[in-house]
């Protein structure tokens, strides 16, 4: 735990805190953090750097405080996924879908409040509701890591929480929960009149149908999406909100002013306009994440079924610390996500998921 000097006024419920994050280690392979292995199709980036150079000549304005003109890129490309009709109103964007988190979380969480997760799912979720004074109740999954809706809507009458969160798929299992049971979430997050946050951030490797497509019926409903994971766009750092207009409005009151650099916009307008490209490597990751699953059964490990682009899996022998070090060891980075008896790895490059299946190999010996 930190030491805090005693002449630092910070909060007595922070003080068990430490900063959060997974390791960065350079010089392996790193498939820890979910990340998409696949880097910029080089006309992309090319773009990028012709937009940014045209930006950089304005740099001493503060950027579009309503980053309108992505906005409505964002619109435009949620609606050719899902068939919906969004626009700019029911669109937010920020530095990251955790930026996204923490404006709901300040708009409708805080002091005497609380927030309702079924986990294990994404911590950052409760992270953030400890930082905004919200408490944080703890939902129950499945052993399979399911959400049981029966269950789960007895709960939520029971807590009467303001925020609910539904990660789907769900980090770290990778199991997704169907529109039909989110649906029923909806339903009594709104008897209890609370903004029910489908997190969506692997949306794109599912085939399930997103949450936006609730909104209209539900406006409680949001979407929380990002474009670090499909988009491979981790590195600039864009989130976005699809929700009903008034949530909307409620989340500009909490953002801080000019959040969203001109850079970072200009960036993700290009990204955008290239989505279909900048998502080719979607179907290689799907076909890779199979492989994988084969390549730990003939280990006789085993991962759960996966909407996502990593795995959650199990059946080595030792502990899952131990088990991270021997990867380590051999130059693989995955994710020790605190729970006993599994591990995470994120799909990497066929190279990168060989090494990664030799190294579970020897482990296995
Ligand atoms: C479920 C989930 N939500 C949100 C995020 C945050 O992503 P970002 O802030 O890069 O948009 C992550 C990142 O791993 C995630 O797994």
């Amino acid at each position: 735990m930190n030491q805090w000097p005693d002449w630092l006024p910070l909060r007595d419920d922070l003080k068990s805190l430490s900063p959060y994050g997974a390791p960065q280690i350079v010089d392996v392979v790193q498939l820890n953090t979910n990340e998409n292995p696949f880097s910029l199709p080089e006309v992309v980036q090319q773009e990028i750097v012709s937009r940014i150079q045209e930006v950089a000549g304005n740099l001493n304005r503060y950027p579009d405080r309503d980053a309108v003109r992505l906005r409505a890129k964002l619109a435009e490309y949620v609606n050719l996924q899902s068939g919906t009709e969004f626009d700019v109103e029911n669109m937010w964007a920020a530095n990251g879908s955790n930026e996204i988190l923490q404006t709901l979380f300040l708009a409708c969480g805080g002091a005497g409040r609380k927030a309702l997760g079924f986990t294990p799912s994404y911590s950052v979720h409760p992270l953030i509701a400890k930082i905004t004074g919200t408490s944080w109740i703890a939902g129950a999954r499945e052993d399979d890591f399911r959400i049981d809706v029966e269950i789960a809507v007895e709960q939520i009458l029971a807590e009467r929480p303001s925020l609910i969160f539904v990660t789907t798929p769900n980090n770290p299992s990778g199991t997704s929960t169907p529109l039909v049971d989110i649906s029923k979430l909806a339903q009594a997050s709104a008897n209890i009149g609370a903004l029910l946050v489908v997190d969506e951030a692997y949306a794109e490797f599912s085939t399930e149908a997103s949450a936006s497509l609730l909104i209209e019926k539900f406006p409680h409903v949001v979407s929380s999406r990002t474009m670090s994971k499909a988009f491979a766009f981790a590195g600039v750092r864009v989130g976005y909100l699809v929700a009903h207009p008034s949530v909307i409005d409620a989340v500009l009151v909490t953002r801080l002013p000019y959040h969203l650099s001109s850079l970072t916009q200009a960036a993700a307008e290009v990204a955008i306009d290239h989505a279909s490209v900048m998502q080719s490597g979607i179907d290689e990751l799907l076909s890779e994440r199979d492989l994988l699953v084969k390549g730990l059964e003939r280990l006789g490990w085993n991962a759960l079924e996966s909407s996502a682009n990593f795995l959650l899996f199990s059946g080595f022998k030792g502990t899952s610390a131990n088990i991270w070090k021997e990867f380590l060891d051999r130059g693989i980075l995955i994710r020790d996500v605190g729970l006993e008896g599994y591990l995470r790895v994120t799909v990497g490059t066929a190279p990168e998921n060989h090494r990664f299946l030799a190294a579970a190999q020897e482990i296995a010996q």
